[in-house]
């Protein structure tokens, strides 16, 4: 593997990146050399192939209305094949300038004004606005905590599911926040009850990627034809590859109907492709990046194995979850017996570390904290060391 750089932190302070901005927000008297752990995007060097192609490309190019290539859509269509095992079709190739507004889409597309969407939660906070943004009803299918894991349901996801009412279920896999990477008897479970009462099935697999070793995501649509009829399954580079900013997404919809009803209500926003770097971008990523990204993944393993051991020795009463997928390490605070403003005071305040606090994903979200630790390690110990010292005082 090339000598990739996972060490040198990115101080992104004055680049106007949105988690940046919000911890000088929480806490203007923040230092410079401490960073943030809230926002899901990476504060690393690039993969040098994606920025090298992407200058040589805006060199050479005019940035003018640009369709996507054969060129792109082989390369996201060798990726779904190579990595994930996935036939895709290159007809069944949505693009949304990123999976936000491809569930905003969605909501509209498969609901009516007042009908419920089922969500497992905790939940990904735009999986909220999706809905009641578009004046929909959350129907809330809370996750259960079954021996330090998280799981689903599925009796009360059955009888929530038979509701004619709720049309929609919007899920998240691998899960952000839990970290979860559903195995393939949970998704078929899932898969049943939404063949059974007829809902339609938005699959947000944004993570599908940032699996761990001992680990392996099963794209909802592999599943069988009959679940695929009714699956949208929203997939990306921006997590992957740290490529948020591009604004590139390819919603994967197999069934002819399915894509027709989603494409009409994606034009009706007068959205109708994505810029020129988008395109390019994607096709680096999915055709250059795959060494970058085994290194991530090892950086992201390493980190969560020194923030699991680092936790037991230092701060017991914290629960860190294993983590299956994504770089988002969930911890259970709840065995320090702090409020939710002690627990901000001494994180942001003693300790400076910026966590993307656990009621920002719903209510059963209280008394957690989601930290990103795909940062390099020395920015996370040091962050742990500084957690650590600040409880004990
Ligand atoms: C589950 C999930 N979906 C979507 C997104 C963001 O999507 P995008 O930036 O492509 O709109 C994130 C970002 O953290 C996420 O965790």
């Amino acid at each position: 593997m090339p000598d990739y750089d996972f060490t040198t932190l990115v101080d992104r302070s004055g680049m106007s990146s949105a988690k940046w901005n919000a911890m000088r927000r929480a806490n203007p008297e923040v230092p410079p050399g401490i960073a943030p752990f809230s926002v899901a995007d990476l504060d690393l060097p690039h993969p040098p192939e994606i920025i090298d192609g992407l200058k040589a490309f805006i060199e050479e190019t005019p940035l003018g209305y640009t369709a996507p290539s054969a060129a792109f859509t082989n390369a996201v269509t060798g990726w779904m094949q190579r990595r994930h095992g996935w036939t895709v079709d290159a007809d069944w190739l949505v693009q949304t300038p990123g999976v936000v507004p491809a569930l905003f889409t969605a909501v509209r597309a498969f609901s009516e004004p007042g009908d419920g969407v089922i969500v497992q939660t905790p939940a990904y906070h735009p999986f909220y606005l999706a809905i009641e943004k578009n004046r929909r009803r959350v129907v809330r299918n809370p996750l259960r905590l079954d021996e330090g894991r998280f799981t689903i349901d599925f009796g009360q996801l059955e009888r929530l599911a038979a509701e004619p009412a709720n049309k929609l279920l919007l899920f998240c896999s691998p899960h952000n926040p839990t970290g979860r990477v559903w195995t393939p008897d949970e998704l078929r479970r899932l898969a049943e009850i939404v063949i059974a009462h007829d809902l339609v099935l938005v699959s947000d697999e944004i993570h599908f990627d940032l699996v761990l070793p001992g680990h392996r995501h099963t794209v909802m649509s592999t599943l069988g034809a009959e679940i695929a009829a009714r699956t949208l399954v929203c997939t990306a580079p921006s997590k992957t590859f740290n490529l948020a900013g591009l604004g590139a997404s390819n919603i994967v919809i197999s069934d002819p109907e399915l894509r027709r009803r989603f494409t009409a209500e994606r034009d009706a926003t007068g959205f109708f492709f994505l810029t020129a770097p988008a395109y390019k971008g994607c096709e680096l990523a999915y055709t250059k990046g795959e060494a970058w990204l085994d290194g991530l993944l090892g950086l992201i393993d390493r980190n969560h194995r020194l923030t699991r051991r680092f936790m037991a020795d230092h701060l017991p009463q914290v629960t860190v979850f294993d983590l299956e997928g994504t770089y988002l390490q969930w911890m259970d605070f709840r065995g320090l017996g702090l409020g939710a403003p002690e627990l901000r005071a001494i994180h942001q305040r003693e300790a400076l570390v910026f966590f993307e606090e656990g009621t920002t994903f719903g209510e059963e979200g209280a008394g957690f904290e989601r930290m990103n630790i795909a940062a390099p390690t020395a920015a996370v110990e040091a962050a742990l060391e500084r957690l650590a010292r600040a409880h004990r005082r």
